[in-house]
């Protein structure tokens, strides 16, 4: 339904689609392929055409031109991949999106796979292929006039490879990924009306599809396991809490799984201590790390990573009402330790309080990451460019960081420590779930890792990356579906075979 494009990957023939894509070099030299496709007079028509239109083969810079007379296509697309020298350094993701960029509703388009100094590999061609469908993602299900609905005609791309064969395997580890991202997005657009945990829990458990094994907890279970954290800052509200549980065994049964826990509040209205009226909407996207897990677990299923991976998301609507949680009051969590509620509006720390403690407890994991957003303040410090990383492990800290840097979805380490503890210290419990404005990400770190114990443990602060995301190269949806692409990664690299 979001989904705008078309795949399909085959060798060098004859001429099938309107538009013809070619990858050129700061040097403005057709590869071979490309002249043989598009015609003796391309040449000519390129250097003559990026001379008026100062088009100089810079990476991801495009020009779009008329194809020569007599082509069976009808537009050149012409895609810069910059200088020959640091072909190293191009990032295949992005140069998809760029293509796709140019590409309009409704195209037929070939994509000659070719570089200037070379074939282009299947790995290369792959990230193409992941960045052609994650630019053309659109979540229009709610647009129900046909102006819009002829946007979303989908287009029609094919690769055009020497080797499809190896092609179309590395593609299908691409759609794996693709998917989980597109799953994420999906989960961050929805609107909270229709997405509350409830519908949220039943989403998840659709993963049962790809052999993910899924559980629901519902208040019942919930209570009687003791998650008091979580369910008081679910009690303000009409829709029930849920917990959810994915396991895809993709190793040994005696491999010790890596664990992904996330902040699902469906709607936050801050509670009693209720959120001022504008930009609230926004909101409806603080399920954003619950999203990213949901994501992750379908991306290792659907490409049957060799690790075993758990996903635990904690579900819950803050609202304010007759039977809400109060500033003042005094919880439990599943820990044993107390909480004085001080604003109702830092509700994710106590959600993810109990979901950790569980986590940790029952599968004894490598390590447990984290994903949420879960303060305002990490948009003040690293504005949209990072999230905020918090870690016990050193060694986490690096592996994430390198993923970053692989994905493009980077992250920024923030310190933790005693000091900052002590300022969550209560006057009537053990903690307190507000510490005020200074530091308030690491405060909110702080309190989450009074609920770990010596488990290797990252915290990502995702509250500026995401969701409200800016236009990019490979997205132009509100929910981006960070993270999925990070921790695939981080999992490909470190945590398999
Ligand atoms: N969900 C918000 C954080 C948030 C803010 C996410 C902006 C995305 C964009 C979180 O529950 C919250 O309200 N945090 C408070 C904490 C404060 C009350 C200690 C905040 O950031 O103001
Ligand atoms: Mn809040
Ligand atoms: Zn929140």
């Amino acid at each position: 339904m979001s989904q705008r494009l078309k795949l399909e990957i085959k060798a060098p023939a004859a001429v099938e689609g309107q538009d013809l894509v070619i990858l050129v070099s700061d040097r403005l030299a057709l590869p071979r392929a490309a002249e043989t496709a598009a015609g003796e007079a391309a040449q000519a028509l390129l250097t003559r055409a990026a001379r008026a239109e100062r088009f100089k083969g810079k990476a991801y810079a495009g020009l779009t031109l008329p194809a020569p007379e007599g082509s069976a296509y009808e537009r050149l697309i012409v895609v810069g991949v910059g200088s020959e020298d640091d072909q190293g350094e191009l990032d295949f993701v992005r140069l998809g999106g760029a293509i796709a960029g140019r590409l309009g509703a409704g195209r037929t388009a070939e994509i000659v796979l070719a570089l200037p100094a070379g074939a282009i590999e299947a790995q290369q061609g792959a990230e193409l292929a992941l960045g052609l469908k994650l630019r053309a993602y659109a979540f229009d299900r709610y647009k129900t006039k046909s102006k819009d609905k002829d946007e979303a005609e989908p287009t029609a791309v094919t690769l055009r490879a020497a080797d499809p064969a190896a092609l179309k395997k590395t593609v299908k580890a691409a759609d794996a990924i693709a998917g989980g991202v597109v799953l994420a997005r999906d989960l961050v657009n929805e609107p909270p009306n229709v997405l509350y945990p409830e519908e949220f829990a039943d989403r998840a458990a659709k993963l049962k599809k790809l052999d993910v094994e899924v559980d629901i907890l519902d208040e019942k279970d919930l209570k009687k396991i003791g998650m008091r954290a979580l369910l008081g800052v679910g009690q303000g509200s009409r829709r029930e809490s849920r917990v959810a549980i994915m396991r895809w065994n993709g190793a040994g049964k005696d491999e010790k799984p890596v664990a992904f826990v996330g902040k699902g509040v469906t709607f936050d209205t801050g509670g009693i201590s209720l959120k001022p009226g504008a930009g609230m909407e926004d909101m409806k996207g603080d399920m954003a790390g619950a999203a990213c897990v949901v994501g992750l677990m379908h991306a290792l299923a659907a490409r049957k990573a060799k690790v075993n991976a758990i996903g635990v998301i904690g579900l819950v609507e803050n609202m304010p009402d007759g039977n809400a949680q109060r500033p003042g009051d005094i919880v439990t969590s599943l820990s044993g330790q107390t909480i004085e509620i001080i604003n109702t509006d830092a509700e994710g720390r106590l959600v993810l309080a109990d979901v950790l403690w569980y986590t940790q407890e029952r599968f004894k994991p490598r390590f447990m990451i984290n994903l949420a957003t879960l303060t305002g303040a990490i948009l003040v410090a690293l504005a949209q460019e990072n999230a905020g990383l918090f870690t016990n492990s050193d060694e986490l800290a690096g592996r994430l960081t390198a993923a970053g840097h692989a994905t493009g979805e980077t992250v920024w380490r923030m310190p933790l420590g005693k000091a900052y503890d002590k300022m969550i210290d209560s006057k009537f419990a053990d903690m307190k779930n507000s510490a005020g404005r200074y530091a308030g990400s690491i405060t909110a770190a702080q309190f989450l890792q009074r609920h770990v114990n010596d488990t290797p443990w990252a915290h990502l602060d995702i509250a500026g990356t995401g969701m409200a995301a800016k236009d990019s190269e490979i997205n132009r949806s509100w929910g981006p579906g960070w993270g999925v692409r990070l921790l695939d990664r981080l999992v490909a690299d470190h945590y398999e075979g």
